[in-house]
């Protein structure tokens, strides 16, 4: 791993981050359905199904799809990340399904042929890559009128999480999410993707403080790795307090998430 001046990039850090948190990540996260079932919807009628999972991780969303679409789809499961795509295999064995293909590439140059594919996914990692160089390389890989979804939460509506609301310093730290007119302007500028719909999902939380507390130590989020060591166990501290103030019920914490899926097609 690179190393500038005994400083990681934050490149580094974030790529250190997932392979530590490997192992973990698929239990520390919550999947949201939502999206699937509106993805599985738009290619459900199609004959066969050529997808690739961009920033896949260890594969919860990927293996949620090939569940609603069946064995009529071939996912090509994408990351730079070496240990999340060890765990990807492993869980999709575990859950008898071979249709996939993991490749470990970044989201910028990705070793699959031009015009390949109907269908295009990221969840959760766009704010990882480089925007404009992936939005050409989807369209490069993508089939004319193939589609590009991307499934993310924007930079206010991570402000309005249990985390962005408690965690001291956490919405503010998290400064590589978007908000939906910077997405919308990258779609603009790039000349084949052209935006469908923007679909808005809420999720109703309800979860005990003690998996909380479990989630950020874990660092279940890579925005808790923008923080120092100390700072981090101050601001954990800060946060219980803040929840003791916030909720009675510790074993039912309570909040809205929201999410936004943008639904691109590529016109060639
Ligand atoms: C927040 S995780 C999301 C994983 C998965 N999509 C999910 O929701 O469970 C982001 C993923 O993007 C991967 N990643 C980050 N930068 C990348 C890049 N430039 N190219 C490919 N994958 C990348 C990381 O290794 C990690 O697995």
């Amino acid at each position: 791993m690179e190393k500038h001046s005994g400083k990681m990039s934050i490149l580094d850090k974030m790529h250190d981050h997932f392979l530590h948190i490997a192992p973990r990540y698929g239990k520390l996260r919550t999947t949201d359905i939502g999206p699937i079932t509106f993805i599985a919807n738009k290619i459900r009628d199609l004959q066969h199904i050529q997808a690739a999972d961009i920033g896949c991780g260890t594969g919860r969303y990927g293996l949620k799809l090939i569940e609603h679409v069946g064995e009529k789809c071939h996912l090509f499961c994408v990351d730079n990340n070496m240990e999340m795509l060890t765990h990807l295999r492993k869980y999709f064995l575990e859950h008898h399904v071979t249709n996939f293909t993991p490749i470990r590439s970044d989201s910028h140059k990705i070793p699959l042929q031009t015009d390949l594919l109907d269908c295009v996914m990221s969840f959760n990692a766009i704010h990882h890559f480089s925007l404009s160089n992936f939005l050409r390389e989807s369209s490069r890989i993508l089939k004319n009128n193939g589609k590009l979804f991307v499934y993310t939460r924007l930079r206010d509506q991570n402000a309005k999480t249990i985390w962005g609301m408690h965690f001291p310093s956490f919405a503010k730290k998290e400064n590589r999410l978007y908000e939906l007119e910077e997405l919308k302007s990258a779609f603009e500028k790039d000349p084949n993707l052209n935006i469908n719909s923007v679909k808005l999902f809420e999720h109703h939380r309800v979860f005990p403080l003690e998996r909380l507390v479990e989630q950020a130590k874990n660092h279940h989020y890579s925005t808790f790795r923008l923080y120092k060591k100390n700072e981090f166990k101050e601001a954990l501290h800060k946060f219980v307090q803040n929840i003791l103030n916030h909720y009675d019920d510790l074993d039912k914490i309570t909040w809205k998430d929201q999410n936004t899926l943008l639904v691109i097609e590529n016109n060639q």
